[in-house]
């Protein structure tokens, strides 16, 4: 069966935002955040407190951050140490998510660090967000296929599954961030998860849109009873240390069809549309939405 909810967990401001060749103003990146907080987004991302010559996009996180910290919505923000968890605690985050690789060659690409350093740099970050009562997400990033390495073995996502919920994640993402996941390799994933003690509510999915399957991946990961998925507004996205990663699942693609399954988000996709369109001028490119671009052209 399948579920009758479906939380959305938008990033367009966040994976969205941090691959952009030019400098997005800080004035435009809160105005994204308050229109899709308008579009019935109950969940939205808003940036990363990551070491700003990493990520230049994303260097206004303190400008940024205390312009939509007001907005009735979770917003999650990403902290890759403690040095980014001071950053977002100072600012009074509410819900921080760390990011750990599947893989070595992506550890090392992203967090400059093998996979086991990246853990033990997360475990104080976790430890002391959850003793201040925070929300923590744990990304897995590469949890299908690795650009250097190729298909990712299930077990090896697995043990990195295991050890952030044994930190203290509250949640994971699991993470195709070069979008080569086909729908019999998440339900094989998702089932070796369950075996392994792992609670599908705990479990999100974050699906790059890059070989066109992203869609496909979610129904076949909510036939498996996954409740919330990762999305961003218009299909923007995609990961500066991973080439061939291009962008997110598109929040309307995804909205269109839960629509059509009876699955209820909140969503108004009238409102969701118009501020996709809007990013896009922005931006200076269209969307590649299939969706914004059927129901922005009627
Ligand atoms: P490093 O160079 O190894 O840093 O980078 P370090 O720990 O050696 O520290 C060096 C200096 O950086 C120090 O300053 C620190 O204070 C400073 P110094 O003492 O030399 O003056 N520093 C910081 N400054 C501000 N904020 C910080 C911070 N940390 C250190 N947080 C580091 C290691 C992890 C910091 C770096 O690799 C980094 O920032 N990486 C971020 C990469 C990133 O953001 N990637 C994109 C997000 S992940 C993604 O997109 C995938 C996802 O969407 C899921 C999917 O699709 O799979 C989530
Ligand atoms: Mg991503």
């Amino acid at each position: 069966g399948l579920p009758a909810t479906v939380r959305i967990y938008e990033v367009g401001a966040r994976d969205g935002l941090q691959n952009e060749k030019g400098t997005v103003p800080t004035e435009v990146k809160a105005e994204f955040i308050h229109r899709l907080a308008d579009a019935g987004l109950t969940t939205i991302e808003a940036t990363s407190f990551v070491h700003p010559k990493w990520v230049p996009q994303l260097a206004d996180a303190e400008q940024l951050f205390p312009r939509v910290s007001e907005l009735p919505v979770a917003l999650p923000v990403l902290v890759p140490n403690e040095r980014g968890l001071d950053r977002a605690l100072a600012l009074g985050a509410r819900q921080v998510a760390v990011f750990a690789s599947a893989t070595e060659s992506f550890a090392k690409a992203n967090l400059n660090r093998t996979l086991d350093e990246s853990l033990a740099m997360f475990e104080p970050v976790v430890n002391r967000a959850k003793t201040e009562g925070r929300h923590v997400r744990g990304y897995l990033s590469m949890s299908f296929g690795d650009p250097w390495e190729g298909p990712v073995p299930v077990p090896q996502v697995v043990r990195v599954c295991r050890a952030l919920l044994d930190m203290g994640c509250d949640e994971l993402s699991l993470g195709d961030t070069i979008g080569v996941a086909t729908p019999g390799h998440v339900q094989a994933l998702l089932s070796a998860l369950n075996e392994a003690g792992v609670p599908t509510h705990t479990l999100g999915v974050h699906f790059h849109d890059t070989y066109g399957q992203a869609l496909a991946n979610t129904l076949a990961a909510l036939q498996h009873g996954v409740t919330t998925v990762d999305a961003s507004a218009g299909g923007l996205g995609g990961c500066p240390f991973a080439k061939s990663a291009t962008g997110n699942l598109a929040t309307e693609d995804l909205v269109w069809m839960l629509r059509g399954l009876g699955i209820d988000t909140g969503v108004d996709l009238d409102r969701l549309i118009a501020t996709s369109v809007w990013m896009a001028e922005q931006l200076g490119r269209p969307s590649p939405s299939r969706t914004v671009r059927a129901l922005s052209h009627k």
